[in-house]
């Protein structure tokens, strides 16, 4: 069903050969504008291979062509224009889906390959970020669309549950904490001890070699150390599981910062067997001056170690567990020097898989263009923005269909949907600026609006009566004309879902299920599809094609599909 791969494959014949039919396929353009034809082939470097004029060319070609799929060719200029068969193709497309459903647009590249995704990755202790929601929606999109093309995906939640702060953490609960205030808002509570730990080292300095003490301990062992980090840690995750389970994210392993503490030494030995480490400043690092990089820390003055080195050992703990074929690394942007030392430091050591390692960076969130930021007190922001969107999501329903069988459950659906899409529909590259009104609009590039098209369009197969096993005879009843940009947008699914694929991009999928949904409701607005005609069989398959496409491409964003809202 690839017909730029076909045109080229006629083409490379018309040529006899003096074009391989690959850099053909290269060379095909999609016209921008669909009167144009459907596909078009520049005559340009043929022109130069041959030393002949590039419209005289295009005009010998277009006459050589002979297939049934292209049915109309015309030669402007040096280019070819070619009109896919509308009728054969709409068949064969609507046939596929119909066959195919969920499975549509699906590749097999990917050949069941294991991907790391670290993705999510808060620390504990500490109020999950919007870096921290980013990382997860953008991961968990990237995961799904990876399996699409035929991936394994292992999603890795590398909790930042390790290192100083949590020493620091110990002595303030040993010195000011309350088991009952912990437990009935660990976040909110720790958070507090953290900062006046801070508050009350600046004229106290003795408080921070006792944080360290502690975290010495801990890494030591010791079992009061042990099971108060323990407890906060198991606190902190019931709270994040809470958002977790609100945005359906689930994880292969929450294999944190903690889980190297007895894989550290081995790296450290590793390193030096390498003759890589070398001291500097009492500390143990590697120097990075051929990569024109800053040296790597791996060890303090103490001993104790740091986030790089427990990312090293997560890194050959990946590659040995897993044996992945690309191990992915969702994290903002200011930690970009970071995974450049992180892959640069393995590189040197001899691990040719470094360069299987991928740092996905992403922009951040701005709030009245200023970056959003959980300020103290202000702990459950996260949690805070999906309920509010929910509770809008819910006000919307209750205005505009209060009748609607399952209100909680699609409010949610919608509402958290909303805040998904609205993060992954731009480049992740750009910054975002949050607004909750915007996210929910019925219109225009978001969420909701993708899912309203789709519950429309379940809603005309309803009202219909219309049943997809009776369907596939009736396909071939119609010229499909006005279907045609419906028709030619379901045909670029699987195209967008290997861009989002390979540029780790969701907003391929994101964008393009927008452009679906708009160029379905056009149509919807031209054409009466619930009409009696000769014609309402083959209009009702393309609709519950549109269905099965929406929902798809919804899903892959990690957003569901009401039926009804
Ligand atoms: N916990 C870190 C932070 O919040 C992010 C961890 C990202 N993953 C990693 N393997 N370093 O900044």
């Amino acid at each position: 069903m690839n017909f730029k791969k076909e045109l080229a494959e006629v083409l490379h014949q018309a040529l006899e050969g003096e074009l391989a039919s690959q850099n053909i396929e290269q060379l095909i353009e999609k016209p921008k504008n669909q009167d144009h034809g459907d596909l078009a082939f520049p005559c340009f470097s043929l022109a130069k291979l041959k030393r002949k004029a590039p419209n005289l060319i295009a005009q010998e070609l277009s006459e050589k062509i002979q297939s049934p799929t292209f049915e109309k060719i015309e030669v402007v200029g040096a280019y070819l224009n070619v009109f896919l068969n509308k009728k054969l193709v709409a068949e064969q497309i609507i046939n596929n889906i119909i066959n195919e459903k969920g499975q549509y647009g699906a590749h097999d590249f990917g050949q069941g390959g294991n991907v790391t995704i670290d993705m999510s990755s808060p620390n504990i202790a500490k109020p999950f970020s919007m870096g921290h929601l980013r990382s997860t929606v953008i991961g968990n999109a990237i995961a799904l669309i990876l399996e699409k093309c035929g991936y394994k995906p292992i999603k890795i939640n590398h909790l930042g549950d390790w290192g100083t702060q949590f020493g620091k953490l110990i002595s303030a609960y040993k010195r000011w904490g309350d088991e009952e205030k912990v437990k009935a808002n660990p976040i909110k509570e720790l958070l507090a001890l953290y900062i006046k730990f801070h508050a009350e080292a600046e004229t106290n300095p003795a408080l921070e070699d006792e944080g360290r003490g502690w975290f010495k301990k801990l890494e030591d062992g010791d079992q009061e150390a042990h099971s108060l980090w323990q407890w906060f840690r198991d606190e902190s995750l019931k709270e994040f599981s809470r958002i977790y389970q609100l945005m359906n994210v689930e994880f292969d392993s929450y294999a944190g910062e903690a889980f190297y503490n007895d894989k550290m030494d081995r790296v450290v030995q590793l390193l030096e067997e390498k003759q890589l480490l070398v001291e500097s400043d009492q500390a143990q690092v590697v120097e990075l001056t051929e990569e024109e990089l800053p040296p790597c820390l791996i060890k303090k003055s103490d001993g104790a170690t740091l986030y790089a080195t427990r990312d090293l050992a997560a890194a050959i703990y990946r590659k040995e567990n897993y044996d992945f074929v690309q191990s992915l690394y969702v994290v903002g942007h200011e930690q970009s020097l970071h995974f450049k030392q992180l892959i640069a430091v393995l590189n040197k050591a001899g691990f040719e898989w470094a360069d299987k390692m991928v740092h996905i960076p992403f922009g951040m969130m701005l709030k009245d263009g200023k970056k959003m930021s959980t300020r103290k007190g202000k702990v459950v922001l996260l949690e805070e923005v999906l309920n509010e969107s929910i509770a809008m999501a819910r006000h919307n329903i209750e205005e505009k269909n209060p009748n609607l069988a399952d209100k909680d459950g699609v409010a949610k659906q919608v509402g958290v949907g909303a805040v998904i899409f609205h993060d992954l529909k731009n480049n992740r590259m750009n910054d975002i600026e949050f607004s909750l009104e915007e996210m929910l609009r019925f219109e225009g590039e978001t969420g909701p609006y993708v899912q309203y098209t789709f519950a429309r369009a379940s809603s005309i197969l309803r009202k219909a009566g219309w049943k997809a096993e009776t369907a596939l005879a009736a396909v071939y009843q119609t010229t499909w004309e006005n279907e045609w940009k419906v028709i030619s947008m379901l045909m670029e699914f699987s195209n967008a879902i290997k861009r989002a694929c390979e540029n780790y991009d969701p907003s391929q999928v994101a964008k393009y299920i927008v452009d679906l949904a708009q160029v379905f409701n056009k149509y919807y607005a031209e054409v009466k599809v619930l009409e009696e005609s000769e014609e309402q069989n083959a209009r009702l398959a393309l609709v519950y094609s549109v269905t099965i496409v929406l929902k798809e491409g919804l899903r892959l964003l990690g957003i569901e599909a009401p039926e009804e809202m």
